[in-house]
Formats: C-alpha cells, structure tokens, sequence
C-alpha cells in the first residue's frame, strides 16, 4: 500500500504503522484525529483483524469513532475506560521538549481531555512537524459560542501582554459559517508567528472567560515517532 502514496502520506502511514505496535492486547487506547492518526486507526484495524488484537478505544472526535468501528475496533466512552493505557494522535507542530501545538482539526478539547487521562501519549508526525520554537502554525482556541464577539475581542486583547510575535487572530470557518466542534463550541486560531512562553500562554489563554481550552500541549507527550517521505521512522 504504502508506494503508491505521495511523500507526505507516507511519512504519515510509516510512522502511524510503527506506533501502532506499542498498543498490546487488553488495552484501552485514546485514538487521536487528523489524517496521521486515521493511518493509525486503520492500523490498528489491521492488527485486530489479522493478529486477533483485542483493544478497546476511546476516540476523540466522531470522525474517529466512526473510522474506529468501521475498521473493527470496539469504542467506549472515555467514562467507561477511567484510564487509558495510552493515547497516540498526531500534532500540527511539536519542539525538543515534546511540546505540541493541536487543533488543526478542530478535535483539541477531547484530544486533551483523552491524553490526559492516559498514563502515556505518543505523537505521530511527519518530519515537517518539528520546530525549535512552536507559534509558525496558528495556535487554535476552543470558545464557546455565547458572546463570541465579546471572547474574541478579550483574546486580542490579552496577547497585547503575551510573549509572541504575531498577534493576529481569526474565528475558523466552515464556508460561509463559523466552524463548530464536536462540543458545539467554536475555533480561533491565533496567528503568533513565535511563541516564547508555551506554558505561560497556556497558562493565560485558560484563564479567559469564555475559552475552553487551547491547543498548547505542554509536558502531556512523552514519545514522538517521526516518519519520513522515504519511508524511515524515528522513535
Ligand atoms: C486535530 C489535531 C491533529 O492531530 C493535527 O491537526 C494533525 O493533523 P494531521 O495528522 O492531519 O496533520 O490536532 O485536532
């Protein structure tokens, strides 16, 4: 399968491929979103079909969940599992420290919510990935839709005082529609450029009425496997 696919979906495919053998029979797993952990759910689906692997999976969006069932997996509520084994997803951006900018999907709520429930996460990521300081991909914020205006506007004005060096920002759409997440809730994405202090921003953009959660990942990732447009892995 993989020499018919581009560069890109290769890195993607090999390095969902080579995570998916940390998962062992009898776990409950976190299964990411995006088109890194799709490789990895059908992945996955492979093992249970051909090895007779018995997992459990907590999706993060409906978008995995119905992949995750389609390929055979057997999904439960995040409530049912308690406590995950592991949770593997991809990033739109991580550094040296294993820190991670998420959302580009729009999935980073119930991403979070899942990884830190989970007693490990490994990132999947294509070598385009990674950074040496995160911020050059726009860092989004789950809002929520009541006074969207009035949220936004405060978010603005709160990166005034941040250490980054954009500060431009936008409500994600959906054609001619704000874009709404699984939670009903909305997406902003700021355009930062260059984050200085990923834990303070985090730590700041939280506090917001208004916001739900942002995408900053910060010390929840302890493993990344890279894969490259040839074909090799890194873990
Ligand atoms: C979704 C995410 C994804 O993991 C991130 O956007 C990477 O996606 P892809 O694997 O398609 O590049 O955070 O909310």
């Amino acid at each position: 399968m993989s020499s018919e696919l581009s560069p890109i979906d290769k890195a993607k495919f090999v390095c969902a491929k080579r995570a998916a053998q940390f998962v062992e029979n009898g776990m409950r797993v976190g299964l990411g979103t995006g088109s890194t952990a799709a490789w990895l759910v059908r992945c996955l689906g492979e093992r249970v079909r051909d090895e007779g692997l018995h997992i459990t999976g907590v999706p993060t969006s409906t978008r995995t969940a119905e992949l995750a069932r389609e390929v055979g997996i057997d999904v439960i509520t995040l409530d049912a599992a308690k406590r995950l084994d592991l949770t593997i997803d991809g990033a739109d951006e991580f550094d040296g420290a294993f820190n991670l900018i998420k959302g580009g999907g729009g999935a980073l709520l119930h991403e979070k919510v899942v990884a830190t429930s989970s007693d490990r996460m490994i990132v999947i990521a294509d070598v385009g990935k990674e950074v040496e300081t995160l911020g050059a991909f726009p860092l989004p914020i789950e809002v929520i839709p009541f006074g969207l205006q009035t949220t936004h506007a405060l978010v603005d004005e709160t990166l005034v005082s941040m250490d980054v060096l954009g500060r431009d920002s936008s409500l994600r759409m959906d054609g001619d529609k704000p874009f709404v997440t699984d939670e009903g809730n909305h997406i902003i994405d700021l355009h930062l450029k260059r984050i200085g202090d990923a834990r303070q921003l985090a730590m700041t953009l939280n506090q917001l009425p208004g916001v739900v959660e942002n995408g900053l990942f910060i010390d929840i990732c302890d493993t990344v496997v890279l894969g490259f447009g040839d074909g090799k892995v890194e873990v």
